[in-house]
């Protein structure tokens, strides 16, 4: 295991959640951390709560992303560690999406951080060191509605992690996927339409794990010598299985028999969507 201390560590999305928690947890363990999001006011009330510099940051506009990148490189000559955090859900199905929920799930899942991680790779290779940390999910391993189009953009993710460590082998870059099951942030009010900042926690936060699991296991990555991919918690990484036929078939067949009932729980899903809107 490496320190982290003295890297420079850029987490996106980070005034709340699992990035939040993963800023403090690299501030805590002596890295320079810069974070961004959209919401200024959040970002700054999380920095000045975690000791974290931070900028505001779109990731999906590319004049954001640029900005992000050249403002870190001209105070601090490098980027060590990226964290691609930022992400969002969409509940719901197919085909109650419209075009801009599609566009905007993948402009913030997939393209953001693929064109964040080319931004800053070349740096890191010309030093001959780095950790590129993506934060998946385990609606990687099993595509499920009424996450169908978020599990495609995970999908999307992992084949781009998969690849790029085959690509930088040798070169002294790592890349990492971090891929949680249910985690206790504002994930999945903010997918069902809500804006939960203000609301109680009982309405703004998930069940799920801690977000400081997660964060604890995208520290681990940043910290070893080789690229890793880390279920959170480790059982999750089970559900990997069922991508084999005979189980397939059986989760085919038990989504099949609620398929009224996923029907209407669809419209639902959509009915309060229009009406928070
Ligand atoms: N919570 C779960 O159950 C769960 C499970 C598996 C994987 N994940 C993944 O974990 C990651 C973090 O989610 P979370 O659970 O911590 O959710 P969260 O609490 O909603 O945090 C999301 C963060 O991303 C930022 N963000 C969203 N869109 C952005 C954009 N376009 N540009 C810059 N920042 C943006 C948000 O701030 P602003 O809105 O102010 O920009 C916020 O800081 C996501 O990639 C998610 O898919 C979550």
């Amino acid at each position: 295991m490496r320190s982290v201390r003295g890297r420079v560590v850029v987490v996106t999305g980070a005034s709340s959640g699992i990035g939040r928690e993963t800023a403090e947890r690299f501030v805590r363990a002596g890295a320079t951390v810069i974070g961004c999001a959209r919401d200024e006011d959040r970002l700054r009330a999380a920095a000045d709560e975690v000791g974290m510099s931070v900028r505001r940051c779109d990731v999906t506009v590319a004049q954001d992303r640029d900005d992000l990148v050249a403002s870190v490189l001209a105070e601090h000559g490098r980027i060590d560690v990226l964290v691609n955090n930022a992400g969002i859900g969409w509940t719901g199905l197919v085909e109650d999406m419209s075009f801009e929920d599609v566009e905007a799930l993948y402009a913030t899942n997939v393209v953001a951080v693929v064109d964040l991680t080319r931004r800053v790779l070349p740096g890191m290779l010309a030093r001959g060191d780095g950790d590129v940390v993506v934060v998946s999910s385990g609606a990687a391993f099993i595509s499920l509605p009424p996450l169908t189009v978020y599990c495609s953009t995970k999908y999307a993710l992992d084949g781009f992690v998969e690849g790029l460590r085959r690509e930088v082998l040798g070169r002294g870059v790592r890349i990492h996927s971090v891929n949680p099951g249910p985690v206790r942030t504002e994930w999945l009010a903010r997918s069902q339409g809500h804006a939960p900042a203000e609301g109680a926690s009982s309405q703004r936060l998930s069940p799920g794990v801690p977000a400081a699991w997660v964060a604890a296991a995208i520290e681990r990555s940043a910290s070893r010598g080789w690229s890793r991919t880390a279920s959170v918690p480790r059982v999750v990484g089970l559900t990997r299985l069922l991508a084999l036929q005979p189980l397939r078939t059986i989760v085919d067949l038990g989504v099949g028999a609620t398929a009224g009932r996923l029907a209407a729980g669809g419209k639902r899903l959509a009915q309060a969507k229009a009406a928070a809107a």
